[in-house]
């Protein structure tokens, strides 16, 4: 995925525009570029390879000239290396439109040749110049043709007719030197929210870059596309078919995205689970009455609790949590569940008969694997539910229903407090209908009292980081980690590795622990760091016996255990120690360690912990 921040209004651009790429840095962060007409109507160009601030600095030691309409973009590249040539914008040869893009344009070949035999030059690999050389090309095939009723856009006009011969996904902005006063914008697949100020137009790919200057925001739908100027909007579809836009309000508030006294926003987002735990919950456990109250599924309750079989999806950290999710319905809900890679749903031609509920699990509602999830499962007659961190993001606005997690704008790369929120909402879910089915009230009470109190309990865990940190240091050498857990913990033994691979560049695995033994168990070798989830629960004894297996063969134990719980000490050369809790509420505190182990490794490693390589906060393209 990447960034786009587009401006048009009665300020000037580019100052904008920088800010508001580097709020959105941590969608994308290989290369930058901004473009803007002057007040002559010439169109300028300022590309360069790296962090946004290469590009700051570029346009602070040669400023742009002053414009009141531009956009900027910072890309995550799909088609072409990470070079100033193949950085966005993007222009058509005769220098007369400027674009950048989300997403990946499929049919590019087929059009670049077609552009290519019309005489057309390029001089990137990317997909997007092809979509700005067509869209050049028509704007001259329409101009010559000169059909058009007066007053209307001719941008507007290329735009479409181009957007009619593309395969693929994109969120574009678009601007031209004959029309300085017009931005043109349009999404199919990839997020583009319209800030509405006073005469001015903030688009962005998300809120963090428009919430600054406004907080009334139009969520462009797929095939949807605005043209704005300073005075005046006009939101339509491809096809010229007019939208009445719905304004909304932006849920989140600037300083929720401001880094504040921490050094990374992952730790801070580490630090701020409690909190967003507490949110998570607010208004919907009712600890009197053992209750669990939905206000957005309460015309889904029958529905929900006649399903005959759940399937939960989604990618990476969020499919995770919906591993912690599968055990969770069928402890308490008593329903059948599955959890499955969308990547995979999507291709496997899935059996989805009647009465089945898929649940999108996603922090950004934007990944395009979940989405297309999703919207398989829709077709084939599913009911569809959310749960989904970034109010107003597709996924969430494609649902039948849908759960928020309310856990704040996370913006470090690596998931943490939206995967203990997911974590939340689905022990919530499987509460909302196990009480509606075989769950005593007794047992209901039980849960929701566990849950208040997880709160407090991981700020007792999270007082552990600089024990947590030594640790760390101690093995932040070492290339190969296994992370291995039993049941609830299984899952938990994946997320610790994810957010081990992920910022610290170390090979690391997860695992079941008795899978282990069905050959992983080859790789330990002498001082092997191995992680144990080894909390009190009905197989403690059995990864006792793994912990030994291990151990035998040289590896160096990790244990995170059960607070007051000496015995593991024998076996283990490290423990971190959590509260005890209900087996089933037991990963949202587990998870914690692994999350701070990995961050002060990748910390002790130098590593670019809010921007590791290669990755982006949300995968909007397959
Ligand atoms: C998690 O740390 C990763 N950044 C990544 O696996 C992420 O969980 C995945 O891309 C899904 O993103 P989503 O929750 O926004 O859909
Ligand atoms: N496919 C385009 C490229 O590779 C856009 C990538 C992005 O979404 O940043 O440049």
């Amino acid at each position: 995925m990447c960034g786009i921040v587009a401006y048009v209004g009665r300020k000037i651009a580019q100052p904008l525009l920088i800010e508001g790429l580097k709020r959105l840095e941590y969608r994308g962060y290989d290369s930058a570029g901004v473009a803007v007409i002057d007040k002559d109507n010439k169109l300028h160009i300022r590309r360069a390879v790296g962090r946004i601030s290469v590009l700051e600095n570029s346009v602070l030691q040669t400023p742009l000239p002053p414009s009141q309409v531009g956009m900027a973009h910072t890309r995550w590249a799909t088609h072409g290396a990470p070079t100033e040539v193949n950085a966005h914008p993007h222009t058509d040869d005769g220098g007369r439109i400027a674009l950048v893009h989300n997403g990946i344009i499929e049919n590019y070949v087929a059009l670049k040749q077609f552009l290519t035999e019309k005489g057309h030059t390029f001089t990137s690999q990317t997909d997007t110049e092809v979509l700005a050389m067509l869209i050049g090309d028509l704007y001259t095939d329409i101009k010559a043709a000169n059909h058009l009723p007066p007053g209307a856009s001719l941008l507007q006009r290329a735009v479409q007719a181009a957007l009619h011969e593309v395969e693929g996904t994109y969120g574009i902005a678009v601007i031209c030197k004959d029309e300085p006063d017009t931005l043109v914008v349009a999404r199919k697949g990839s997020p583009l929210i319209i800030g509405v100020g006073q005469n001015e137009y903030v688009v962005a790919s998300d809120a963090s870059a428009i919430v600054e200057h406004t907080t009334q925001v139009i969520y462009l739908n797929d095939n949807e596309m605005a043209v704005l100027k300073p005075d005046s909007f006009r939101t339509m579809t491809i096809d010229d078919i007019n939208v009445s836009p719905v304004i909304q309000q932006l849920e989140n508030k600037l300083e929720e995205y401001e880094l504040g006294d921490y050094e990374h926003y992952m730790l801070k987002e580490i630090f701020e689970q409690p909190t967003a735990v507490r949110n998570c919950l607010r208004g919907r456990v009712d600890q009197r009455e053992g209750r669990i109250v939905f206000g957005g599924l309460a015309n889904h309750t029958r529905e929900l609790v006649k399903a005959k079989r759940y399937i939960l999806t989604g990618q990476g950290t969020a499919w995770h949590a919906g591993l912690v999710g599968d055990y969770l319905m069928e402890d308490n809900a008593k329903v059948v569940t599955e959890c499955t890679y969308a990547s995979e749903f999507r291709y496997r031609n899935p059996i989805v008969e009647e009465d089945t509920v898929l649940v999108a699990i996603s922090q950004s509602g934007e990944t395009a694997d979940t989405l297309a999830a999703l919207r398989e499962a829709k077709e084939k007659g599913a009911m569809a539910l959310g749960v989904v961190n970034v109010v107003g993001s597709t996924i969430a606005r494609e649902t039948d229903g849908g759960i928020y997690l309310h856990a704040g704008p996370e913006i470090g790369v690596a998931s943490t407090k939206a995967f203990t929120c997911q974590c939340v909402v689905l022990t919530l879910l499987s509460l909302f209908l196990g009480r509606r089915r075989l769950m005593s009230q007794t047992q209901c009470h039980e849960m929701i009292d566990g849950l208040c109190a997880i709160p407090d309990q991981m700020e007792r865990v999270l007082k552990q980081s600089d024990h947590i940190k030594e640790i760390a240091g101690k093995f932040c050498d070492r290339e190969n980690w296994l992370f291995l857990g039993r049941g609830y913990h299984y899952p938990i033994a994946l997320e610790g590795a994810l957010k081990l691979k992920e910022i610290s560049y170390i090979h690391a695995e997860g695992m079941p622990a008795a899978e282990m033994k069905h050959g992983p168990i080859a790789l330990i070798n002498e001082g092997m760091p191995v992680v144990f989830i080894a909390t009190k629960g009905v197989q403690y004894d059995k990864v006792i016996s793994n912990i030994e297996e291990v151990r035998a063969r040289g590896g160096h134990i990790i244990a995170v255990a059960t607070e007051g719980d000496t015995q593991i000490k024998r076996y283990s050369n490290h423990v971190i120690y959590v509260p005890d809790a209900i087996e089933g509420l037991q990963p949202l505190l587990s998870v914690v360690p692994l999350q701070l182990l990995a961050y002060h490794a990748a910390v002790a490693r130098g590593c670019n912990v809010d921007k590791p390589r290669n990755l982006a906060k949300s995968v909007t393209v397959e």
